[in-house]
């Protein structure tokens, strides 16, 4: 105290004294499990990382208990205590946060309440006047979001073909704040040289951000912070939680002062992450190897069958796709989806109604296969022209491979082709795409890497 006067006991302290048996402030116990996950030093195989986490939770709970609650008591009048309030920070979001950076190689992992919701707190590092470079196939809640920005936050956003990087290195400037791209884009499957436009940007402004969407192949199959990019964010409800049963965010970075400002924004914001939501991701994310190697395997089948029956198949693992060696100089592995074209969208309505096994619905990433067909569903924000200048087919039918059995989906999705009219048979009874001719959309919406 600034009289000289020693400093009165705090209320813990005397209540300690007054009940010296008793552990009051609970400094006896362990302490919260949110320390759990460490890097001790060794990497194991990512097999082994994403379900080694080591619990101290002061029962040895194999599952990191849900901390449901808002408030924490504190260990004295001015505070003290780990956590607070939740929205600030909370064990079992703390817990799931350092298990993530680990995974995916990052300096500072933060989970938030969607994907959309990671891209909102990542754009809060944007000033009016700062300049966006993006990508023109991009998912279409990115876009809506890209596009309110420009209308309502004077941000300038251009948007090019990122698979070229000289369209990218076009638009670059000592005003571009932040680079954002997706690879595989989605549904249209085209490889962003990560590697490339990240020296590009920071040639350009060494203070701008380069950002990367790793939804579509989460960190079992890249990890774009090592790729060179600054920030990398996942929708959380996809691959990484695996049954369409959450919506999460994650956002990684590489730098503490990065993370420092995106942490800002969440706390102030409040859309951290639940516990409950957490506490699911966190058991999602332990069978991300299992599930999208079975999904990946089955999608590699089914991409080459339907090429091998005529259809224009865009998937990264087949070695007809124009960018093979690209992704695969990025990726371990093509991820679990694909599109493909029929040349008729009656013809592409039909196929997706017919099928059985495939359900029809947005999102991807879950272990039940899905189908759809963007322009009418996922990337219906995107306004009819722009799509087609985007040069987006509307026929495009976008497979998320789920973990089925390949050849009962191979099955159904024949019988929703033959079933549509999509296919001629032969006699023998094997069939093959319809060429559709002239009129087929295949011809008038192509785009320069297909
Ligand atoms: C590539 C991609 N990024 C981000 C998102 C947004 O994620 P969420 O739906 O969790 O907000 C999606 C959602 O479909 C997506 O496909």
């Amino acid at each position: 105290m600034s009289d000289g006067r020693p400093d009165p006991p705090k209320p813990s302290q005397s209540l300690s004294r007054a009940f010296a048996k008793f552990d009051l402030d609970g400094h006896d116990l362990p302490p919260s499990p949110a320390p759990s996950s460490p890097r001790n030093g060794k990497r194991y195989a990512i097999a082994t990382e994403l379900v080694y986490t080591e619990g101290s939770d002061q029962y040895g709970a194999s599952s990191t208990p849900i901390y449901q609650t808002a408030t924490f008591k504190q260990t004295s009048g001015s505070g003290g205590g780990e956590y607070d309030y939740t929205r600030s920070g909370n064990p079992t979001r703390t817990h799931l946060e350092r298990h993530l950076a680990k995974i995916m190689n990052a300096e500072r992992a933060l989970v938030v309440s969607s994907g959309m919701g990671a891209l909102d707190v990542i754009t809060r590092l944007l000033k009016p006047g700062d300049e966006v470079v993006t990508g023109d196939d991009l998912y279409g809640g990115t876009n809506r979001l890209l596009k309110f920005l420009s209308t309502h936050g004077g941000i300038i956003v251009h948007h090019v073909d990122t698979t070229n990087a000289d369209k990218v290195r076009g638009v670059l400037g000592t005003k571009t704040a932040m680079v954002l791209l997706e690879t595989p884009t989605n549904p249209l499957i085209k490889i962003v040289d990560i590697p490339t436009i990240a020296r590009a940007t920071h040639e350009a402004n060494p203070a701008a951000v380069v950002a990367v969407d790793n939804t579509m192949l989460s960190p079992l199959l890249q990890n774009p912070l090592d790729l060179g990019a600054d920030i990398v964010y996942e929708s959380g409800t996809k691959y990484l939680s695996g049954h369409h049963d959450l919506m999460a965010g994650v956002i990684a970075v590489n730098k503490a002062s990065i993370g420092e400002g995106l942490f800002f924004v969440i706390n102030s914001t409040g859309c951290g992450l639940s516990p409950f939501d957490s506490w699911l991701l966190m058991r999602g994310v332990k069978t991300l190897k299992v599930r999208l190697e079975q999904q990946q395997s089955n999608a590699q089948r089914i991409a080459e069958f339907l090429e091998s029956h005529g259809f224009k198949v865009r998937y990264p693992g087949l070695p007809s796709h124009p960018q093979y060696q690209l992704h695969n100089s990025m990726a371990r592995g093509a991820g679990a989806v694909l599109s493909f074209e029929t040349g008729d969208t009656n013809v592409s309505e039909r196929i997706v109604e017919a099928a059985r096994l495939w359900a029809i619905s947005v999102s991807f990433g879950c272990v039940n296969s899905l189908i759809s067909m963007p322009c009418r569903m996922s990337h219906a924000s995107i306004d009819a022209k722009t799509r087609q200048e985007r040069a987006m087919p509307e026929d495009i039918i976008r497979l998320c491979v789920g973990i089925e059995d390949a050849d009962d989906l191979i099955d159904d999705l024949s019988r929703a082709l033959v079933q549509a009219g999509a296919v001629n048979l032969t006699t023998e009874g094997s069939f093959s795409a319809k060429d559709l001719g002239e009129a087929s959309p295949k011809e008038t919406v192509s785009n320069d890497i297909y």
